[in-house]
């Protein structure tokens, strides 16, 4: 059944506690949602400061002749990259309609798809931040990453057809009308034959017709069978997608893999295995070769609190990205005399003291992380997350100065510091 798009009468939604605690138990990943007239600061960004944004990421492209992070798709196709290059947002559009209107006259069905868009928008990302941030607490911190892209065209229906993601997907329409046309798993799992297809008129009676609006969101989750539809007038859309792909499984093997690969050292790379039998006559396998029994004495040979410290390593470098696949890049060179300043109080510069060596500590930013035992490097880390602007060498000792500058540089270019 298909739901009305809110009226300016329409009740409003605030997103505080009570909403997240009710999406948790009742929606995320179990049902769909759908929020007339969200108070977001997400919401809050005009479509001017998009326009803007688009043309600061498209400029940046053709600067760098890449148009990484952007798909065009032409009647469904995608384009080059040289041909996307071409086709992107100019200043000379003046606003995402002028945009829409110089491509509408070309192509009566394209889709611009811009994943890396808050990559440029280091004074707005705060706002994605704060809705992530309650989003997490309430849901938990994603073990993938969740990604935010801007879809914007007068594309009639979704370029690759219905599909299902490995993600949950929070969609804020930004302008014009969106319908998203949604089919719960079981009946997806029941007719495979939706799978990337554009005939599904014989499954609309399954569906359920979301119609949001700017100002509206709406939330699905992974499993949810879905497609765009549009009538083919313009639209444009935040989506952002929380991936759900990966265990505490996968994540807790990965930590202990790292801390494997370190204990074994150049043995891990073997190979071949030599052995002196592989079984008795019996058909008994009852000893280990001895490259086996040789690094299961250096697992065991690890402390409880060895143990916990990789662990905690790993899961430092992994919240480091805030919950995203990359955090905004900032270029900042860094030299004894810069003038450094966190990019934001609320993404500190993470760290954690070594148990085994009370001089040693690691430093995370952005998925970065750099080992080090100078006590001044820590000290500024301790100042700079506490606000405060900070000038290397007043904190490193000249024995070491160049290793320390290195490291910062490494925060650095992970967006840690205010160019
Ligand atoms: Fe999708």
């Amino acid at each position: 059944m298909a739901q009305k798009k809110g009226s300016p009468k329409a009740a409003s939604t605030v997103l505080d506690q009570k909403f997240w605690q009710n999406f948790a138990k009742n929606h995320w990943e179990k049902k769909p949602l759908v929020a007339r007239n969200v108070k977001s600061g997400l919401l809050e960004m005009t479509d001017a400061e998009i326009f803007e944004l688009l043309v600061a990421y498209s400029d940046r492209c053709r600067e760098m002749n890449d148009p990484e992070g952007l798909k065009f798709f032409i009647d469904g196709a995608k384009a080059d990259p040289e041909e996307v290059l071409e086709l992107l947002p100019e200043k000379s559009d003046k606003s995402l309609l002028g945009y829409h209107k110089r491509m509408n006259a070309q192509f009566p069905d394209y889709c611009l798809v811009c994943d890396e868009l808050l990559q440029v928008n280091l004074k707005k990302q705060h706002l994605l931040q704060d809705f992530t941030d309650d989003l997490f607490r309430h849901v938990g911190f994603p073990n993938r990453f969740s990604e935010i892209g801007l879809y914007l065209g007068n594309y009639r229906k979704t370029p690759f057809g219905v599909h299902v993601d490995s993600c949950g997907v929070f969609s804020f329409p930004v302008a014009g009308v969106k319908r998203f046309r949604l089919w719960p798993a079981a009946y997806g799992d029941e007719h495979p034959e939706l799978d990337r297809t554009f005939n599904y008129e014989k499954h609309k009676k399954h569906s359920q017709l979301v119609e949001v609006g700017p100002g509206d969101m709406t939330y699905w989750p992974s499993s949810e069978w879905h497609i765009a539809e549009s009538d083919g007038s313009f639209s444009a859309t935040w989506s952002l997608g929380v991936w759900v792909d990966q265990t505490h499984g996968d994540m807790f093997g990965s930590a202990l893999k790292d801390l494997v690969d370190t204990k074994l050292g150049s043995a891990r790379l073997k190979v071949t295995t030599p052995f002196k039998a592989l079984h008795d006559k019996s058909g008994e396998v009852g000893e280990l070769p001895k490259i086996y029994q040789d690094s299961l004495k250096a697992l065991k040979s690890l402390s409880a609190a060895e143990l916990e410290e990789a662990f905690l390593k790993s899961w430092m470098k992994h919240i480091s990205l805030q919950g995203f696949k990359t955090v905004p890049v900032s270029a900042v060179k860094v030299t004894a005399k810069s003038r450094l300043q966190l990019r934001s109080v609320r993404s500190p510069v993470l760290w954690q003291q070594s148990t085994g060596n009370k001089k040693a500590f690691s430093l995370s930013y952005g998925g970065v992380l750099v080992q080090s035992s100078s006590a001044g490097l820590l000290k500024m880390v301790k100042d700079l997350n506490a606000g405060k602007v900070c000038v290397p060498v007043q904190y490193l000792k000249i024995q070491g100065a160049k290793r320390d500058l290195g490291m910062l540089q490494e925060l650095a270019d992970a967006g840690a510091f205010h160019a």
